[in-house]
């Protein structure tokens, strides 16, 4: 029972195949609530971006930190705590950007464990706020805030005051937030080389200027500071009026007025960020189209950033249903029934061209009317792949992303094609009229919490639903809903290694995109006007402006469909041709057979698997399917006992979904039957894969891990780590295997697709075993040794007459 630590997987992905299934699963559930799955502190979760304080951590985190620190002290049964948590939340994503001057934590009192800690703090009443400085000792007890002011605003207010009056040592990070003067900046311009220099007139009173500062702080080439409005020489020398505004200001004294929509923070951070020359720090700068070009095979595609690509929702189609849902041979339980709703809202609301419309529709009718408990992927990939070859019937194969291309392989694509496709469901079940305005967005959560890819996504992402999901009760709620939780997605992985620096995560719409759909409250704050916004994602997202350049003529499409399946049919057949002679030289061999056919038979056989080597087609895996005297194609065919799971026969492997198995090859060292020579062999093969996979045209990145280590934690936490090595990358675990053979867990980190090429080579080492069927080492070794010497007579021979032809020339050549 190795796996029993792996509450992740099992409770997500549900394919506990090779157990009693009941038994194991009731197992791992039990076992999944007695240990603490994610870190859940009382009213916060990992998804909070809020640093969550225990015992354990308080101490690194506080002491001598190199961040000014605020820490929530608080009772998760309190009802002020309840209530105000919220803000608390809001806080943290709107001072996201702060997080290298100050940060965020957390702390619940009403935890057995923490309460220790709290009452060191000398912590009574709840919430407590308390302040803690950088570099603070092991002994600081912080500052209070002495009735803290109960919204977002005021709390921030309230940090920037703390920060401006920090004492020494200053947070490293921390930008210079007092005001300037005319010399200063002459004296700045003089000694800093930045491309740029905001300068914010203002108020005394107020913070936009501070908080624009520190808006800016992960930012390169741009310095920001705020000029007050008393500050007269720099006043009227620009002719400023209005407060606040914002200038550029370049050596020479040469400025120009920063052009906003509204005088506001939010306004003039987003246009900031987005200036010429401006990055995050630590972030390459965008890289342009010709470089891209080099750097990835695909050619880049143009396309228009305000639209909507059918291209995307296809690829996103043909991913999430040949390879994301491939991962899970057998799907059972809550995962049947999220398969089902996804394929219904599909069906129902996907505004695709006719053919992939048919197919969905007899998808869709095909699982509604599986009456069991469970779908093996294999029979599901038969109605996908068209097999009752209804006519006009199918998904196009492969991906071509346009408006999801990233500047890398390994960004955007699948993800955005996820976004993408469920706000145009969201948005076309509006028009719909039906009676369930939660269908779209429960058949989006069940998607991603039992398929999704990404693990640490899909955590975020029902930590999110279960927050709020059972709150949306009209269909434009939906819409809204999920607009805004992509949004809170987007400031939290802003400046993350999955963001593409030509696509920076924003809040969007941005103002140029949606100038209506920003507005400020009163108190100047900016608020998202949702009566805007409602009606811009509806057009955004309605089926009639979905552009369909770069897609595959559906006509081209149907009649690959039908060369794939013949080729398939040739393939099958071929397999079942060579199982058949290898079945009869086995025969053969254990008879007493007329030596003489049966010779000649073998001889035949080696020439015939060569041949299928080269095509890197067929693999020992299928065929040891086949063995199990299984029929034609689409049957589930069992494998054999000691097999993996994967070599089921599945037709469309050759396409998709799996790694070569270079390590599986590795494994082969426990079958003692397999000769020396083998081995040899296999070292060759593998050198050939190994060669093959690094020139390969799409690139691609597997982490291989063996199963003590996967013993030592749950997959979410390997999950988020890969998520912040690799940024978000069609993350996708596949299910441990059990068999001997296989003790290896691989993880596929590309949402592309393994050509038919490495996959077939991949499995060469070990069909080239098959070779030693019926032979025993001294067969081989005589074998062997015959060849040597044969040759070496061969070379012998060659140099004896070369030697004689040589010395009649020389004797001819003599006077
Ligand atoms: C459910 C889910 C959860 C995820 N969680 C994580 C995570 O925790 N960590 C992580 O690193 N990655 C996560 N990802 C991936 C991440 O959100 C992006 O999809 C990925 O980084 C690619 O980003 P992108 O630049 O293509 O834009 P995406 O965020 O994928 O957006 C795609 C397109 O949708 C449009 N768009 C952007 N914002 C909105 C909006 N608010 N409403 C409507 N349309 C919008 C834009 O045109 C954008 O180009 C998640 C993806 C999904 C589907
Ligand atoms: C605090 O951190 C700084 C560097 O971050 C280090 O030089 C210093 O020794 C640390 N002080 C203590 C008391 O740990
Ligand atoms: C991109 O699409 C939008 C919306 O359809 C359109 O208004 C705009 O003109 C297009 N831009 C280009 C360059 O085609």
């Amino acid at each position: 029972m190795a796996q029993r630590n792996n509450c992740a997987t099992s409770r997500f992905s549900g394919e506990m195949k090779k157990y009693p299934r009941n038994v194991v699963v009731v197992f791992l559930v039990s076992l999944c609530k007695l240990l603490p799955s994610t870190v859940v502190a009382g009213l916060y979760t990992a998804s909070d971006q809020i640093i969550l304080l225990s015992p354990d951590n308080v101490k690194p985190v506080l002491v001598n930190s190199s961040t000014a620190i605020v820490v929530e002290f608080y009772a998760s049964w309190c009802g002020h705590c309840i209530a105000f948590s919220p803000v608390y939340k809001r806080l943290a994503r709107d001072i996201k950007e702060w997080k290298p001057a100050v940060d965020l934590a957390a702390i619940d009192c009403a935890d057995e464990e923490s309460r220790k800690v709290c009452t060191g703090f000398g912590i009574r009443a709840y919430p407590t706020l308390k302040f803690f400085h950088a570099y603070g000792q092991n002994d600081s007890a912080g500052q209070a805030f002495k009735g803290f002011p109960r919204d977002v605003r005021g709390l921030r207010h309230h940090i920037v005051d703390q920060l401006e009056n920090h004492q020494e040592p200053w947070p490293p990070a921390c930008p210079p937030l007092e005001p300037t003067s005319q010399a200063e900046i002459d004296i700045f311009l003089e000694t800093n080389n930045v491309q740029h220099l905001a300068l914010i007139f203002e108020d005394v009173s107020s913070y936009i200027g501070r908080e624009v500062t520190l808006d800016l702080l992960q930012f390169e080439n741009i310095a920001v500071r705020r000029v007050l409005s008393t500050e007269e020489g720099l006043v009227t020398k620009m002719g400023v009026t209005e407060f606040p505004s914002c200038y550029l200001y370049y050596p020479g004294g040469n400025f120009t007025r920063l052009k906003v929509n509204i005088e506001a923070r939010a306004f003039y951070s987003f246009a900031l960020q987005r200036l010429p020359g401006v990055v995050r720090s630590g972030k390459p700068p965008p890289v342009t189209t010709d470089l891209i070009n080099k750097q990835t095979e695909d050619p880049w595609r143009p396309f228009n950033r305000s639209s909507v690509y059918m291209a995307d929702l296809e690829s996103t189609l043909h991913y999430s249903l040949r390879v994301e849902l491939a991962a899970h041979p057998v799907i059972t339980g809550e995962g049947l029934t999220s398969l089902r709703k996804y394929i219904s809202v599909l069906a129902e609301y996907f505004p695709g061209r006719p053919m992939l419309m048919n197919l969905l529709k007899s998808l869709n009718l095909w699982l509604q009317n599986q009456a069991g408990n469970q779908v093996s992927y294999q029979a599901f990939l038969e109605i996908l792949e068209n097999s009752a070859q209804a006519p006009d019937t199918a998904l196009p194969e492969g991906v071509r992303w346009v408006g999801c291309q990233g500047s890398q392989p390994h960004l955007r694509r699948y993800p955005c094609g996820v976004w993408t496709l469920f706000h145009l469901l969201t948005v076309q079940a509006k028009k719909s009229d039906g009676s369930d305005p939660q269908e779209v967005l429960s058949a989006m959560r069940g998607y991603i919490r039992n398929f999704f890819g990404c693990r640490a996504c899909a955590e975020h992402f029902e930590n999110m639903a279960k927050e709020s999901l059972t709150e949306v009760n009209t269909y434009s709620a939906a819409i809204l809903w999920l607009w805004s939780r992509h949004n809170r997605v987007n400031n939290r992985i802003a400046g993350s290694l999955s963001e593409d620096p030509n696509f920076p995560k924003i809040q969007w719409p941005s103002p140029d995109m949606c100038k209506a759909c920003h507005t400020v409250k009163d108190n100047g704050e900016h608020r998202w006007n949702n009566e805007q916004v409602l009606p811009f994602l509806q057009t955004y997202f309605s089926a009639e402006r979905i552009l369909t350049d770069y897609l595959e003529d559906e006509s081209v499409v149907l009649a690959k469909q039908k060369e794939k399946r013949i080729t398939l049919q040739q393939i099958l057949e071929g397999q079942k041709r060579a199982e058949r002679k290898a079945r009869d030289a086995i025969t053969a061999q254990t008879l007493p057979p007329p030596a003489h056919a049966a010779v000649e038979e073998e001889v035949e056989e080696y020439e015939e698997e060569e041949e299928e080597e080269e095509d890197e087609v067929v693999s020992d895996e299928e065929e040891e399917g086949m063995d199990g005297g299984a029929e034609m194609e689409g049957k589930t065919l069992e494998p054999t006992p000691w097999a993996p799971a994967e070599t089921k026969l599945d037709p469309d492997r050759l396409h998709n979904s799996r790694k070569p198995s270079i390590v599986g090859m590795k494994t082969r060292d426990q079958q003692e039957d397999i000769v020396d020579l083998d081995s040899f062999v296999n070292q060759h093969y593998k050198a050939k894969v190994m060669q093959v996979a690094t020139s390969s045209r799409v690139k691609q990145r597997t982490l291989q891990r063996n199963q003590e280590e996967q013993d030592s934690g749950p997959v979410f936490g390997l999950g988020m780590e890969l998520d912040a090595g690799l940024g978000m990358v069609g993350l996708q675990p596949l299910e441990p295997d059990f068999g001997p053979n296989t003790r290896m867990q691989k993880r596929e980190l590309t949402g592309r697709l393994f050509s038919s090429e490495e996959v077939g080579l991949g499995q060469g080492g070990r069909w080239v075993s098959m070779l030693s069927i019926g032979f025993s080492k001294v067969d081989i070794s005589l074998c062997v040794i015959l060849y040597f010497l044969s040759s070496m007579c061969l070379l012998a021979m060659y140099l004896f007459f070369r030697t004689r032809v040589r010395l009649r020339r020389a004797k001819v050549s003599l006077p």
